[in-house]
């Protein structure tokens, strides 16, 4: 069954949000530049990706930039091509890990090492996507992420802008954090995806809601959480790789489980 006929329902007022991300895409690609978008090529990045097209936006006005860990499974991994086919105006930057950091962690860890500890865990999300983020937001004013408020507890605050102050190459700076679909559900998400034909993982026909790194990532099963099959052997709080901790928060749960209401139907 293929995720849009699971998923794809629009809210009641997805023309306005629609209308909303794109005019906040409009000016945020006025407002900081160099702006740059972090897709991980899951089913919200693709949309951002095809929002900030028909927003208007392309290479010259805003980058696509994918931190490819080492550990993406290869249906991911082939998107990046089929971005650049559907979407000649864009090009995408691929950052990787630091090639003798990834090999030594593997070598004194062993390659389950993400499985033995949180510690260990987040040691190697530091060395295959902060430290590569870093490099990719190096110089720049803003990024777009697909952010989502339904997504999880920690994420249901997350604003459309957040200015952030960070260091960057030894100095401290400024950089706005522009999450332009924060208020759409995976309904919305599905439904553009189909009326607009948008490129996406197939991996997502096959109960992988989202998807980050392989051995990191599984299947979930009907009714289980949107985030379930990540880091599925870690606590609900702890499942974070860092990226945006900076957005989480405890506070107003919210519900994020995969509707199951479309498949019975
Ligand atoms: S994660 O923190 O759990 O890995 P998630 O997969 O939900 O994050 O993605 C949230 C947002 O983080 C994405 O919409 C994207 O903006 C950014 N992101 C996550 N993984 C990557 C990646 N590999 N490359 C670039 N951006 C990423
Ligand atoms: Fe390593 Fe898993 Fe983090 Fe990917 S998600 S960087 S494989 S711990």
């Amino acid at each position: 069954m293929s995720a849009i006929s699971l998923y794809a329902k629009p809210s009641p007022d997805f023309e306005q949000k629609l209308a909303a991300s794109l005019a906040l895409l409009k000016s945020a690609a006025a407002q900081f530049v160099p702006l740059t978008q972090a897709s991980s090529l899951g089913c919200e990045d693709m949309v951002v990706t095809h929002l900030m097209h028909e927003a208007g936006l392309d290479q010259t006005s805003a980058s696509i930039f994918v931190l490819d860990t080492g550990m993406l499974h290869v249906e991911t991994v082939a998107l990046i091509e089929r971005i650049e086919t559907r979407y000649p105006t864009f090009k995408v930057d691929v950052y990787r890990p630091d090639a003798d950091a990834a090999s030594n962690f593997v070598e004194e860890n062993g390659e389950q090492a993400m499985y033995k500890s949180l510690k260990l865990r987040k040691e190697c999300c530091h060395i295959r996507k902060m430290e590569p983020l870093a490099r990719a937001l190096s110089g720049k004013k803003g990024w777009l992420t697909g952010l989502r408020r339904e997504q999880s507890n920690a994420r249901a605050e997350v604003p459309d802008i957040e200015l952030q102050t960070v260091q960057d190459d030894g100095q401290t700076v400024e950089r706005a954090k522009i999450n332009p679909i924060a208020n759409w559900t995976l309904g919305d998400i599905w439904h553009y995806i189909a009326i607009n034909a948008i490129p996406y993982n197939p991996l997502h026909d096959q109960f992988f809601p989202s998807i980050g790194c392989a051995p990191c990532t599984r299947a979930v099963t009907l009714g289980e959480d949107f985030r379930s099959g990540r880091w599925w052997w870690e606590s609900e709080s702890a499942k974070e790789c860092g990226l945006h901790v900076a957005a989480a928060s405890d506070s107003s749960p919210v519900s994020s489980i995969i509707p199951i209401r479309e498949i019975n139907a």
